[in-house]
This record gives C-alpha cells, structure tokens and sequence, in this order.
C-alpha cells in the first residue's frame, strides 16, 4: 500500500488495495491511521458493487440509515444521482428528488443535523457526466489554524445549532414536511470546534446545517458563522475531485467540509452511491 498526497494540507490517494475484497487487520489499521491523518482517502480503480461498499465502509465503523427525502432514503446509501432509482431514467430538473439534492451544492459536513454527527462518508463513483459533478473538499484544520488567535478564543466552548430544515430552506423553504423538521430531525447542538482524539487537531465544525450560536441572538450568531465561512473556505485549503467511474473516496466529516458542484442534468447521467457511518457519541450535552 503506498501513499501520494493529493493536496498540500489534506488528502491522499491510496495505492495498491483492493477495496472490493477482504482487507487483512494491518492492512485496514494502516488504512484508518491515514485517514486520521490526511482527512480524505482516494481509492481508484475500483470495481465497487454496493455489498462490497457496505463491507468496506463498516470496517469503519456502524452505517447510518439515510434522512427520508433522499431518493434512497431510509437505506444504508443516500444516492446522489439525476436517475430514477427504478427506471434509471433522468429526473425533470424541477422534481423534489432533485431540488433536495440541490443543497449539496452548499458546503456541509454530512450528518451534522444528528445528535450524533457522522465519523466519515464513502462515496463510489459509478456513472459520471464528461463533464462538471466534481465534488470540492475544503480543509476545516487548515482553516482553524488560520483563524486569528481572538477568534480561537471566542470559539472555545462555543456551541452552535445545526438542523437539516436550515440547509434545505436555503434551496427550497416548502421542501420538508413538518414531520421531517420536528420529529424526524429536529434542531441539535454541536460544538464549533472539534478535535481528532487521535491526531489531537482542531476542526472548525460548521456548515451548511449550522443556523445559531447557541446563547446568542439569532442574527448575531448566525452572522459569525457566515463570517467562519467566508474567511475558512479559502482556495488554498480545498481540493476539487473530478470523478472517474471505479474511485472511491473517504472523508471525515469531522475535519472537512465538502459539496457538490453542477453539472448539466438533461444531458447527462451521474450516479454517486454513499454510505456514512456514524459517530461514536455526541459533541455535547444536547
Ligand atoms: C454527499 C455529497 C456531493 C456530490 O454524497 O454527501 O455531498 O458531489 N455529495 O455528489
Ligand atoms: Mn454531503
């Protein structure tokens, strides 16, 4: 197995394992330390069916089940695609599957929304367009250590809220359902800034899902986190991947944010199977 960084601050490509099969103990423990390390793990080459995907994640860690509006919604994979999961024909631009998969044009970290947020997402390529649908990463350890040394400071303890009717409003106000919002996934709290227990960086955990600063008032907090972004998301912290069909990608949703970017739906099919695993245990006292 051997390493090629992709980016200068995160990310490396993975050479020499087959992700398909089964992988040997030290093997994976080599697997799992650069993925604390370099955040984002790219695997190319592979001939990935979603049972091998499911196998591969869950040395991980447990799946998540997947929010109900994704089109695979209440499954291990949250399909991100322009294809109807029983025809395979392209979706109308205008259908609901597709305007809530619009908000993952927004820079995120998935899962967020949960009490639990996730450890990391695996996303295979399986049909993507000739062009556009890459999928940009940006480095939230980068940014943190950027930040000037009073905001660090504002930042410690700081909790924020995170809801998954923010994110979708910002798209579409009208496109969760009252149950969605209030029972299935109502606001959660987490905290700004998250360290790897293992590598001991801080993250700068915000995003697309992140509305208030829990104790503040509403448009102040909401301001500081706009402002977290504005000057987090900066070129030389990101990675933009252009897919090829057979890659695979780790990230952790613990240290990057990431989002999607367009690509033209009417005339060409994308298909993006991902699974997410879970946390291991809540950020802070809800
Ligand atoms: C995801 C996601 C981006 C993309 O799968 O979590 O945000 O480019 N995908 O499909
Ligand atoms: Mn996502």
């Amino acid at each position: 197995m051997e390493l090629r960084k992709l980016h200068p601050t995160f990310g490396a490509e993975v050479q020499g394992v087959d992700i398909g099969r089964p992988i040997d103990n030290e093997t994976f423990s080599r697997i799992r330390n650069a993925f604390e390390e370099h955040g984002l793990l790219l695997f190319r080459d592979q001939e990935l069916d979603d049972e091998k995907q499911i196998a591969f994640s869950e040395r991980f860690g447990p799946l998540e089940k997947t929010f109900s509006q994704n089109p695979a919604g209440g499954t291990l994979f949250a399909r991100q695609s322009n294809l109807d999961i029983k025809s395979g024909e392209p979706i109308p631009l205008n259908d609901p599957r597709m305007i809530y998969q619009r908000a993952n044009m927004l820079w995120h970290s998935d899962s967020s929304f949960k009490v639990v947020p996730s450890l990391c997402s695996l996303l295979s390529a399986r049909v993507v367009p000739p062009e556009g649908g890459n999928t940009d990463f940006a480095d939230m350890r980068a940014a943190y250590d950027a930040l000037p040394q009073a905001t660090k400071e504002r930042l410690e303890g700081l909790v924020a809220e995170h809801s998954i009717a923010h994110s979708r409003a910002l798209v579409c106000p009208e496109l969760l359902t009252e149950q969605q919002k209030t029972v299935e996934a109502p606001p959660v709290r987490q905290l700004m800034v998250r360290t790897n227990p293992v590598t001991g960086r801080k993250a700068l955990f915000v995003g697309a899902h992140c509305a208030r600063v829990v104790g503040w008032p509403e448009e102040e907090g909401y301001a500081f986190v706009r402002h977290l972004m504005e000057t987090a998301i900066r070129p030389e912290f990101c990675y933009s991947h252009e897919w090829r069909v057979g890659d695979l990608i780790v990230w952790d949703n613990r240290s990057l944010l990431h989002k999607a970017t367009p690509y033209d739906g009417a005339r060409y099919k994308r298909l993006m199977q991902r699974t997410t695993v879970a946390g291991d245990a809540p950020t802070v006292m809800q």
